[in-house]
């Protein structure tokens, strides 16, 4: 590679990365600030050209408020060019380096990792209807995007489980997911994006309806290279060796809204088809899904949960499987011990299963006709070290 080939591709990368030079060290060993193609030019003259670039930047890397709100690390004068908040430092290197997070409403988009999308006057609630949408055009190098809901409080859906006065719709990447509704903290999704177009959020309220709707969501860019990448078929995926799934709008409390044919209706959102998917750990074989303690309806998919002995919900002898499950179940793939991979009912045995990947399938249709007062699943998961298995 010729030397002025270097220079411009550097100069290239500098465009693209966001970097930026600035006054490193007081002892000399790093050119104080400069502008780019200047300290290109006396790195190669003075033969210290790699140094310069690799201590004389802050590397816009991921770091952490003192709150734990998601930033990206940056010299604090960028950070306010970018719109963003310093929130804490990030270097030990220079005390002009902060963690920057981004936090921007109704009507805004980024191009920017990590950015939290809130509703209009949060931390309070919005009470009001409207489309509020905001809008994300990944980086180069960026494959999906993952939504964590902080805070995701929306109107319950109908007792047939659509998303009619409350939605949150996501526009433009892939998989389809159908519209969001009821609560949602905690959870999060992992969307592609096609190509360098953007994707979506839009959330619209109906005002007509008086709710206290509470909205953080925080958008993170996942490059396609990274580990964190959820893979093909995975709206949700979980990193941890053991931990808790559970479906949308999963909660305590039944919907007290009817469903078409006037019974009790459900939490479970309707039209549901997704994977949910966890990470192997290492030296772990298989995967162990079990009902919470002190937690009846963690499993409620399908029949009236309402006429049963509530002290038999959530028990074995209550679920049902393989072909009764017709309308709401899980899909847990060659689960040990058992013909039938479909699981639906009142109650969950305890699954094992060693087929890779880790996912749960979730499935419902569009209405809640036989079921009476559904609310989804809560289960913990576990996974098995190989000997056991
Ligand atoms: C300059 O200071 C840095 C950190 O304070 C130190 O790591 C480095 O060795 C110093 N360089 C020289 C040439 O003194
Ligand atoms: C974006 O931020 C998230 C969360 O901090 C991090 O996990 C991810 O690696 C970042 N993406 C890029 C491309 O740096």
């Amino acid at each position: 590679m010729k030397w002025w080939s270097v220079i411009l591709s550097l100069s290239v990368l500098h465009l693209s990365c966001g970097c930026f030079a600035y006054h490193l060290e007081s002892n000399g060993t790093v050119a104080a600030e400069q502008n780019e193609l200047d300290g290109v030019h006396s790195g190669q003259r003075s033969g210290r050209f790699f140094p310069f670039y690799t201590i004389g930047r802050i590397a816009n890397v991921p770091c952490t408020s003192p709150s734990g709100l998601s930033g990206t690390c940056l010299i604090a004068g960028e950070c306010r060019d970018n719109g963003g908040l310093a929130s804490g430092s990030c270097s030990s290197r220079t005390n002009q380096a902060v963690c920057c997070v981004y936090t921007q409403s109704c009507g805004g988009s980024t191009t920017l990792n990590s950015t939290y999308f809130t509703n209009a006057g949060f931390p309070g609630p919005y009470n009001g209807g409207g489309t509020c949408t905001f809008t994300v055009t990944p980086s180069s190098g960026i494959c999906q995007l993952r939504m964590d809901f902080r805070t995701l409080t929306l109107s319950q859906p109908t007792g047939d489980g659509s998303c009619t006065t409350d939605r949150l719709t996501i526009v433009g990447g892939s998989p389809a997911v159908v519209p969001i509704c009821g609560e949602n903290t905690g959870q999060h999704l992992y969307i592609n994006f096609a190509g360098s177009s953007p994707i979506s959020l839009r959330i619209a309220t109906n005002g007509d309806v008086s709710f206290n709707r509470l909205w953080n969501i925080e958008l993170s860019q996942i490059s396609c290279a990274s580990a964190e990448r959820a893979p093909v078929g995975c709206l949700q995926y979980y990193t941890d060796e053991s931990g808790e799934i559970s479906s949308l709008n999963y909660g305590a409390g039944e919907n007290p809204a009817l469903n078409t044919v006037g019974a009790r209706g459900s939490r479970q959102l309707a039209n549901t088809n997704y994977g949910i998917c966890i990470r192997p750990a290492a030296a772990r074989c298989s995967i162990t899904y079990s009902l919470p303690p002190n937690d009846r309806y963690a499993f409620t998919l399908s029949g009236d949960a309402i006429v049963m002995d509530p002290t038999l919900l959530g028990t074995a002898m209550l679920s049902a499987s393989g072909a009764l499950c017709q309308n709401d179940f899980v899909v847990i793939p060659n689960p040990t011990g058992l013909t039938s991979d479909r699981f639906c009912g009142l109650g969950f045995p305890g699954i094992t299963s060693s087929a890779r990947p880790f996912v749960l399938y979730t499935v419902t249709n569009g209405n809640e006709t036989p079921d009476v007062a559904n609310r989804g699943f809560r289960l913990l998961y576990s996974q098995n070290a190989c000997s056991a298995a």
